[in-house]
């Protein structure tokens, strides 16, 4: 049965950065308050027209990570047989965004299929694609990860817990059918509904007529909101199992892992689970910094940016995990 292996990988930012100083002149907030809580310095938001609409859509940003992603494993968009599209963002309500990516990247017919896994979203794609993959479904799957946060940001001080830590952004890998050892080795994926209250974002209301009201536009209910301590408690302890898990499962364990490459959701987050697990700063992947918290689009970004900087070699054992909305969680184990 093949195993499926990440062969390309591929991301795209916006050109606009945004300092933790620029976000000071919108909000009470400060640089401080921001790098102690968060570990971040800066994020990209897509630029606004006058009339306040981004200067390129979702997809249209997921395109030019997948360009890169295709072009990084050496293939033609006509190669792909299945897009997966991991975003909480996606450009309108239905149909989700990977039929967008389908017509912008010119293929013709190919199936595509969308995840709403918030954070998670890579660790899903990632596991589904093995799936398919494994099953013969399909020989090469696109998965394409982005996030338009910035849209969608209560940007004064009323939301300054989220907006602070939210940045836009997208990363894609392509799939194929792994040669020898090479491939997904294991993943768990974990959810707890019981909880999806406490990091959602509840408009547009699908069992109300017209779905929103002015007084609930007025509250601000179409930002997201977010328990931030007990998203934080229970981040730090799934990241912890999910890593564990997946590395029982897969046969392997801590000493063996040269890269774990977690969702970036806080610097304090990922320290937390490095000390945890006994993984120094080198074994533990972080660009926070300079991206904020990009939800689905924060691993495959990073894993892009890893491959680049040397920090992946061929035949070492990559974990990728994640934890967010839903709450969901999991981890996948990669020998790359
Ligand atoms: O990606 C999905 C997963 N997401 C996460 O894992 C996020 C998990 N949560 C967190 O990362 C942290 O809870 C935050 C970074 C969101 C907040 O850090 P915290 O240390 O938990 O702060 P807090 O919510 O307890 O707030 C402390 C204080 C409050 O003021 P008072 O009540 O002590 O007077 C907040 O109102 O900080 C205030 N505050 C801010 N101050 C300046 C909240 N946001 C800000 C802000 N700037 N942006």
């Amino acid at each position: 049965m093949p195993r499926a292996a990440i062969t390309g990988t591929g991301f795209w930012v916006p050109e606009q950065v945004v300092t933790n100083r620029d976000l000071e002149g919108m909000m009470d907030t400060s640089d401080a308050w921001i790098v102690e809580r968060s570990g971040i310095r800066e994020r990209r938001w897509l630029r606004l027209d006058p009339d306040g609409y981004t200067e390129i859509t979702g997809a249209e940003m997921g395109a030019r990570a997948a360009r890169m992603a295709i072009e990084d494993a050496g293939i033609e968009p006509g190669d792909i047989d299945l897009v997966i599209y991991a975003t909480v963002n996606p450009d309108c309500f239905f149909p989700g965004n990977g039929v967008f990516m389908e017509d912008l990247l010119g293929l013709d017919t190919t199936g595509a299929l969308d995840i709403r896994n918030q954070c998670t979203g890579f660790v899903y794609g990632l596991a589904a694609a093995d799936g398919f993959i494994q099953a013969g479904t399909a020989r090469t799957v696109l998965l394409v990860c982005g996030e338009v946060q910035s849209t969608g940001l209560d940007r004064s001080t009323a939301g300054r817990d989220l907006a602070v830590l939210f940045g836009d952004g997208a990363g894609a890998v392509v799939i194929g059918e792994g040669q020898g050892d090479r491939g997904v080795l294991a993943s768990v994926l974990h959810s707890q509904g019981r909880f999806a209250r406490e990091l959602w974002a509840e408009i547009p209301v699908g069992n109300l007529k017209g779905r929103w009201t002015d007084a609930m536009l007025e509250e601000g209910r179409q930002y997201p909101r977010m328990n931030g301590q007990m998203v934080f408690k229970h981040a730090t302890r799934r990241f912890c199992e999910a890593v564990t898990e997946v590395l029982a499962k897969g046969g392997a364990t801590v000493d063996d892992v040269a890269l774990v490459i977690p969702h970036q959701a806080n610097q304090r987050i990922t320290d937390a689970v490095g000390q945890r697990l006994g993984l120094g700063p080198e074994r533990v992947f972080s660009n926070i910094a300079k991206y904020g918290n990009t939800t689905a689009a924060s691993i495959p970004i990073a894993l892009a940016e890893a491959v680049r900087e040397g920090r992946l070699q061929r035949g070492d054992l990559l974990v990728t995990v994640a934890f967010g909305s839903g709450f969901t969680w999991g981890a996948n184990l990669v020998r790359w």
